[in-house]
């Protein structure tokens, strides 16, 4: 399966990656990135870890930067576009408290953005109905969410290419579920330039070395799984959430991720908050035991956070702007669109 860190295809898929990393600090201007988020909730640690930090990064490397809020894709598996529109609001919040610089980077949504919409055709002309069967994270997310596999829910990874493929992005900073979608879309743009004319470029998947934050009980960081810190989360919540996460009663604090999810999820958390090892704090905490582990993870995340979360409620008490940051990046992401499909027509003989 791709998605097994030792087969071939994700190792093939991490030397790139690496590669790519080391090109990107001597020629940032080679290339353009695209990634994006599903609006169905606040944005949490794991989400910042795992790739807002990285986005910021490359962001001010001087890359080219652009960050899809993929409201079309809430309907992939779910019935119903309640609170989206605060959903959206917020993720815009999100992204600029921690970083994201709408002056460098383009926010924007799908909906906004017909022409990109419109690349689906050509596209799904370009894939047949066994390779989108196959795709491992399709299947794993259409199971997890017990939701029937709908026509879009299968189709979303070549709605995805378009995402990417309409600013012409060449990397993608993405987890492992999602290499299966960059393949598709790398096969996407290699049919089409064979079959029309080069107008595409074949993007990589950009892999980060982070190690993954863990939930509060171990387990991978998710809303559904009830074990995320949301970066909106008040410093009560926080303390609150930590509080009630599992330990065990073992009272000597060990960093051991096999036998003691709990207790090191917790460790893990302060690790990276503060910087230091999981083994160095589980040796100052030693014998205190889970309460003081706690106490000082709620005061390392506490910490970290609050100049994010300042910023948040700064952003907060400014809708009008954090609008204006939407619609302007909607109206450039149009252009680019407009442009590409400009380009995608020509190549198809149909300018009429
Ligand atoms: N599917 C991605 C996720 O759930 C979000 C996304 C939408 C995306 N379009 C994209 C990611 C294009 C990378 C490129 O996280």
């Amino acid at each position: 399966m791709a998605s097994d860190l030792t087969s071939d295809t994700f190792l093939a898929s991490k030397k790139i990656s690496d590669e790519i990393k080391a090109d990107l600090a001597v020629h940032p201007e080679k290339y353009t990135m695209l990634t994006g988020d599903r609006p169905t909730g606040r944005l949490h640690m794991g989400h910042y870890f795992g790739t807002i930090r990285e986005r910021v990064a490359l962001q001010n490397a001087g890359v080219t930067t652009r960050i899809i809020i993929a409201d079309y894709q809430v309907i992939t598996d779910r019935d119903t576009t309640a609170n989206i529109a605060d959903n959206v609001h917020n993720m815009v919040i999100d992204y600029l408290a921690c970083g994201i610089d709408p002056e460098k980077t383009i926010i924007f949504t799908h909906s906004a953005v017909p022409a990109l919409n419109q690349l689906m055709l050509p596209f799904l002309s370009l894939v047949t109905e066994s390779e989108l069967m196959r795709n491992p994270t399709v299947k794993a997310e259409q199971e997890a969410s017990g939701h029937a596999l709908t026509g879009l829910l299968l189709s979303y990874p070549v709605h995805q290419a378009c995402d990417i493929l309409f600013c012409k992005g060449n990397v993608v900073p993405v987890g492992k579920d999602q290499l299966p979608h960059i393949e598709q879309t790398r096969q996407i743009a290699r049919r089409f330039n064979e079959r029309y004319g080069h107008v595409f470029p074949e993007p990589h998947g950009l892999l980060t070395d982070a190690v993954e934050i863990p939930g509060l009980d171990g387990r991978k960081m998710s809303k559904s799984y009830g074990n995320a810190i949301a970066l909106s989360a008040t410093e009560e919540e926080t303390a609150k959430l930590i509080k009630k996460s599992q330990t065990d009663s073992e009272r000597m604090i060990t960093f051991d991720k096999e036998n003691r999810p709990g207790v090191s999820a917790l460790l893990t958390t302060a690790a990276l908050t503060t910087g230091r090892t999981e083994q160095d704090i589980a040796a100052e905490i030693g014998n205190d035991g889970a309460g003081a582990l706690k106490r000082y993870v709620t005061e390392s995340v506490n910490a970290y956070l609050a100049p994010i979360r300042e910023r948040r409620r700064e952003l907060e008490g400014q809708p009008e702007m954090v609008r204006e940051i939407l619609h302007e990046g909607n109206r450039r992401a149009n252009e680019i669109a407009n442009t590409t499909l400009d380009e995608v027509r020509e190549a198809m003989g149909m300018v009429y």
